[in-house]
């Protein structure tokens, strides 16, 4: 059984990771609504890894036998000025969530449940990766104005991909 903090602490991940999903499907149809087909492509690419993080903390906390409470979400924003807005909001919410695992190490050490805080690091490491790249994503927004948003738009994937490939 898990101590009950880190009980607490993750059952809390669950609806942050879920909200991370949905925020990011928000984004999505925003982008598909506003003629950017491939952001709303790489938002929901997104927004998948985020239920899969969803779903692995809902797993663990079953696998050590305790109830993962499924909770509600609250409804993510619907509008966003531009592209470049949106991606500064994906940004800051992905350190957001950086901080909420460092959170779960920390209570993990205070209560010495290291076999929990040994499972949570791959989180750390994925945030890692996920903050690069919208970084990369925040980096070219940088160099475009709004008549080369489209090629941008038909090339986001590719980011992507080469964040995913650290030999790209
Ligand atoms: Fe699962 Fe990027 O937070």
């Amino acid at each position: 059984m898990l101590k009950k903090k880190v009980e607490k602490i993750l059952i809390e991940q669950i609806e942050k990771e879920g909200y991370s999903s949905n925020l990011y499907l928000a984004m999505a149809t925003w982008a598909e609504a506003n003629g950017f087909p491939g952001i709303a492509q790489w938002l929901y690419a997104q927004a998948e890894e985020e239920r899969l993080h969803m779903k692995k903390f809902i797993s663990y906390i079953g696998e050590r036998g305790s109830h993962a409470v499924i909770p509600a979400f609250k409804q993510p924003p619907v509008e966003y000025k531009d592209v470049k807005v949106l991606f500064d909001e994906v940004l800051k919410h992905e350190q957001y969530i950086t901080e909420s695992i460092s959170k779960i190490s920390s209570v993990c050490i205070d209560e010495k449940d290291f076999v929990t805080y040994n499972w949570a690091q791959w989180f750390l490491t994925e945030q890692v990766e996920e903050e690069a790249s919208v970084r990369t994503v925040i980096d070219k927004l940088k160099m475009l104005n709004k008549d080369n948003l489209y090629m941008f738009d038909k090339d986001i994937m590719s980011l992507r991909a080469a964040a995913a490939s650290p030999t790209a």
